[in-house]
């Protein structure tokens, strides 16, 4: 499985994956997933490589999870492994990552970054995950991950209830490193992880290890999340949700 949507290049040692699927506002699908999965790949086994980063578009990073692939699993395909996959890689990363948002970020387009080692985003970004509206729980162990980066209230907010945070909020919070104006950012981004490809790499990803903690206790609640995630997706109050979000052109 290929996907045009993920544009992958090198500048020196970093690689860049961008999401590029624009007509959708960057809505992943199983075959980006996959595509994403295989560079990091690549650029873990490849010396060459020292810095991961990740961008979107200007006026998102992206929609989140495909909402027709939801749709199929809920009515009784699979979701395929291409996600979880997708979920293993980036949680065990031995080199870092550096990510920039650009508007909005959803669902996985937030959650991706709490796997991420310094994210910035333009002041309006906007960050949020409506797994609950949508009938769903969090995903990408961000249940773990979101409490222990900015308080369990704030995770609760974003997470639980769907407030929106801008990127404001979003470095205020501790979610990522800072703000940076929209005509700098990737610039930044880019000026950042070349920083650290200056590093001595073996210190560098030992450091990184040491701070993200047990990837036992990662992997343990990604699986537990992905076990409640698919009974959700099939359950009534999702399927509602998501033909609701199919048909609300149509119903005007
Ligand atoms: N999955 C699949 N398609 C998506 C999508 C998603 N997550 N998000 C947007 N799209 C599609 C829309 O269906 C639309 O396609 P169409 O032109 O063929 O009808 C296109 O992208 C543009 O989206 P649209 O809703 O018209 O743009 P908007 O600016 O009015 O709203 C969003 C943008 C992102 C706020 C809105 O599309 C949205 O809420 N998307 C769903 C987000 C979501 O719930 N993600 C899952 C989180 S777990």
């Amino acid at each position: 499985m290929t996907s045009t949507h993920i544009e992958i290049s090198r500048d020196g040692a970093v690689q860049v994956i961008r999401l590029n699927r624009p007509e959708k506002k960057n809505a992943i699908t199983r075959a980006m997933y996959q595509a994403m999965t295989a560079a990091l790949d690549a650029a873990e086994a490849d010396e060459g490589v020292r810095v991961h980063v990740f961008l979107g578009q200007p006026e998102f990073f992206s929609s989140g999870n495909d909402l027709q692939d939801f749709m199929a699993a809920a009515m009784g395909g699979d979701m395929g492994q291409e996600v979880l996959a997708f979920l293993e890689r980036i949680a065990t990363l031995k080199k870092p990552a550096v990510s920039g948002v650009s508007g909005l970020a959803i669902g996985i387009g937030t959650t991706i970054h709490m796997h991420c080692d310094m994210t910035y985003a333009t002041p309006d970004a906007q960050f949020r995950t409506p797994f609950v509206d949508l009938a769903l729980v969090p995903e990408a162990g961000s249940s773990l991950l979101a409490p222990a980066a900015m308080g369990y209230q704030r995770a609760f907010a974003l997470l639980a209830a769907g407030e929106a945070f801008t990127g404001e909020e979003a470095a205020a919070a501790g979610l990522i490193r800072a703000t940076v104006p929209a005509e700098i950012l990737e610039a930044e981004v880019m000026a950042a992880a070349h920083r650290l490809a200056q590093k001595p790499p073996v210190a560098l990803s030992i450091a990184k290890a040491l701070m993200k903690g047990d990837p036992g206790a990662l992997r343990e609640r990604i699986a537990e999340e992905v076990r409640h995630f698919a009974a959700q997706l099939r359950s009534d109050e999702a399927r509602a949700a998501f033909m609701a979000f199919m048909s609300r052109k149509k119903d005007g």
